[in-house]
């Protein structure tokens, strides 16, 4: 009868108490799992690092049932304006089943800055050819920081006589039974 020796740096490992079965086909499937799991990371990162597809935030709490009583989203003030140190801000409301204002002009190449709220519900706004897309929650205001590109919004839009390319801006988040109607136009200028 031997003796149990305690070697707690011996190499062997401890055997286990129930001896565990694993199909090699469901081992096959752990690793596509993992594989899975690892592409969809990859893809998370390299359209956030490559495309700059990235969820904005933003908390700035605003009263949805006043924005027209606010001095920014008044309707006088809605639309595209160069602020004081030369940023360009556009201001939008989303309200069912209208996009105010209907027509902006944005100058592409150039650094902008979007912001929106919605006097009612959930809203979605996006701008076809830009990175900009935001939900527009009721109760907060979106802001979007970005930079629009000439050459992939020429792609998508329509010329216009200027030179310019018209491109549309629609309510992405179902919002009820106006939302197909509920888009605008951006008109976006050579810098
Ligand atoms: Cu607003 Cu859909």
């Amino acid at each position: 009868m031997g003796r149990a020796v305690l070697r707690p740096f011996s190499r062997e490992r401890p055997r286990p108490l129930i001896a565990v079965h694993v199909h090699p086909t469901e081992k096959r499937w752990f690793f596509v799992a993992v594989l899975l799991v690892v592409v969809m990371i990859g893809l998370v990162v390299y359209t956030a690092v490559a495309m700059s597809v990235h969820p904005p935030s933003n908390v700035e709490a605003i009263d949805s049932t006043r924005l027209h009583l606010t001095p920014e989203f008044a309707e006088e003030n809605l639309g595209v304006k160069r602020e004081k140190d030369g940023t360009v801000v556009a201001r939008v409301v989303m309200a069912r089943y209208m996009v105010h204002p209907q027509e902006m002009t944005l100058p592409a190449d150039t650094p902008i800055v979007l912001r929106a709220a919605s006097a009612d519900v959930l809203h979605g706004l996006h701008v076809a050819g830009t990175n900009i897309a935001t939900q527009v929650v009721p109760g907060y205001v979106s802001e979007v920081h970005t930079t629009i590109n000439f050459g992939s919004v020429a792609k998508m839009g329509v010329p216009n006589a200027d030179g310019s390319v018209s491109v549309p801006l629609f309510c992405n988040e179902y919002c009820g039974l106006g939302h197909q109607s509920m888009w605008g136009r951006v008109r976006v200028t050579r810098r």
